[in-house]
């Protein structure tokens, strides 16, 4: 008999404990042996004691969990950074397997846990941490092991896949769509952390370990959110045959070097990362042996999370049958370095709002050749009194070019302002 201690019951928690209601014999029977929930510690026990059919398997004391002896398993479903670290510590030291579904505690603390669950001869999992239900992870680790992954692209955040997308196909701002996301439950009442692109720079920080092995932190990873996306943009765009979407990006620049970033990006509407609409996530991968391979599905929600949380008990209790661990556990991580965020280069979409006077075009193209930059398409826009919109598509540019090109842009008098600035990718 496998036993597993959960710690939460929310969404995530909640559907764990379903899906094992539904297809407990069939999970069980993939192992070869039972397997079953023994306790689930929560904050208020009467909060949630009408959702279990005994109450006697919730607990306010997480203790119950991680001092159970009997308790093989410790799925932590709670979230944030502190106590979960403590309880994962805690659970790994004494000889417990670990599933999290937690990006923010893997991201910030995977070299300690990695460590912490070698010492103990045992494994820390954490499929559903980026891309809910989306075997990213493993597909990373096992499927694509025999390569070195030279890049991977993510849509890795539902709630600002689903706003650019509406944006995109109803034609209604952000502000409009974000409210209608959050009434359909699409997004947070507070939706900092996905707006702001926080919440995919952790996930691109995880990406990061597993794909190139290599341990860095938040600070390492340039991120953008979306809040500054305009309805205008993404029209542009789509005449100018691009969508935009917010992508977690890490390439891989020299053996040593690497590169990550979030950020929205122009891509073309004919990439596959383009048809990625709504809620749903994808990972587009670049292997040197395997090539392009691109992972879609459900990114987020009680079922498909929980889907990925349960890959993971499977997986561990193969391990417990078989009385190996560390299996698939790659804590090696390499020395390599970042790139500064100021080194990076790309192409770059520009929207100015200047004066609708002759000779404005040709004052404009000459600050982007003073900086040897050509402008690949350069279209005048929506025309009202006596201003214009124009979009320009330049060639590729580093990041501290830009910077110094918007300034000499702003210092003209014919331009009024430089209403946004986003990075563009055609090639993978
Ligand atoms: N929801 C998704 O779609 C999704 C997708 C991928 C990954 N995840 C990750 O999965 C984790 C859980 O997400 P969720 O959506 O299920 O969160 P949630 O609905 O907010 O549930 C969190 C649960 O943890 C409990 N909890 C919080 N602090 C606790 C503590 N100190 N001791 C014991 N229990 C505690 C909460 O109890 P109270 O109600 O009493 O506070 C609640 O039952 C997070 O790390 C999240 O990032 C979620």
């Amino acid at each position: 008999m496998i036993n597993i201690g959960l710690i939460g019951f929310g969404n995530v928690g909640k559907s764990v404990f379903d899906i094992f209601a539904e297809n407990g014999d069939l999970i069980s029977n993939r192992i070869g042996q039972p397997i079953h929930i023994k306790k689930i510690a929560v904050r208020s026990i009467e909060k949630y004691s009408s959702q279990v059919p005994d109450p006697s398997l919730l607990t306010d004391s997480v203790d119950d969990i991680l001092q159970d002896p009997d308790i093989d398993i410790v799925v932590e479903v709670m979230g944030g950074d502190q106590p979960a670290y403590n309880f994962i510590t805690q659970a790994l030291t004494h000889k417990k397997h670990v599933v999290t579904a937690n990006k923010e505690v893997v991201s910030k603390h995977k070299r300690h846990f990695f460590q912490c669950a070698k010492e103990h001869g045992v494994d820390i999992y954490f499929e559903a941490a980026v891309g809910g239900g989306i075997p990213i992870i493993r597909s990373l680790k096992v499927g694509f092991s025999a390569n070195n992954i030279t890049a991977f692209y993510g849509i890795v955040n539902g709630t600002t896949n689903y706003i650019l997308t509406k944006i995109q196909e109803e034609g209604k701002d952000f502000n409009t769509v974000l409210k209608t996301a959050q009434e359909l439950g699409f997004a947070e009442a507070d939706p900092t952390m996905d707006i702001s692109g926080l919440d995919a720079a952790y996930k691109c920080v995880i990406l990061a370990a597993v794909a190139f092995k290599i341990d860095v932190q938040l600070d390492s990873v340039y991120y953008e959110g979306i809040e500054s996306i305009s309805l205008k943009d993404i029209q542009y765009a789509d005449e100018l045959g691009f969508r935009i979407k917010l992508l977690a990006i890490g390439n891989r620049i020299d053996p040593d070097t690497f590169s990550l970033h979030v950020h929205p990006t122009l891509i073309p509407k004919e990439h596959p990362l383009s048809s990625v609409r709504n809620e749903f996530n994808a990972t587009y991968i670049v292997g040197d042996q395997v090539g392009e391979s691109m992972l879609m599905g459900k990114g987020a929600g009680g079922s498909p999370t929980a889907s990925a949380v349960i890959s993971d008990i499977i997986d561990i209790s193969f391990n417990l049958s078989q009385s190996v661990s560390y299996r698939n556990l790659e804590t090696r991580f390499s020395d390599a370095q970042v790139q500064s965020f100021d080194a990076h280069e790309c192409q770059v979409y520009f929207r100015l709002s200047v004066k609708n006077t002759p000779g404005v075009l040709e004052q404009v193209s000459l600050q982007f050749s003073k900086h040897s930059i050509s402008i690949e398409k350069i279209i005048q826009k929506e025309m009202i009194d006596d201003r214009a919109d124009v979009v320009i598509i330049t060639s590729p540019m580093s990041e501290s070019t830009s910077r110094l090109l918007q300034e000499n842009i702003l210092s003209l008098d014919s331009c009024h302002q430089i209403s946004s600035v986003l990075r563009l990718i055609k090639s993978f």
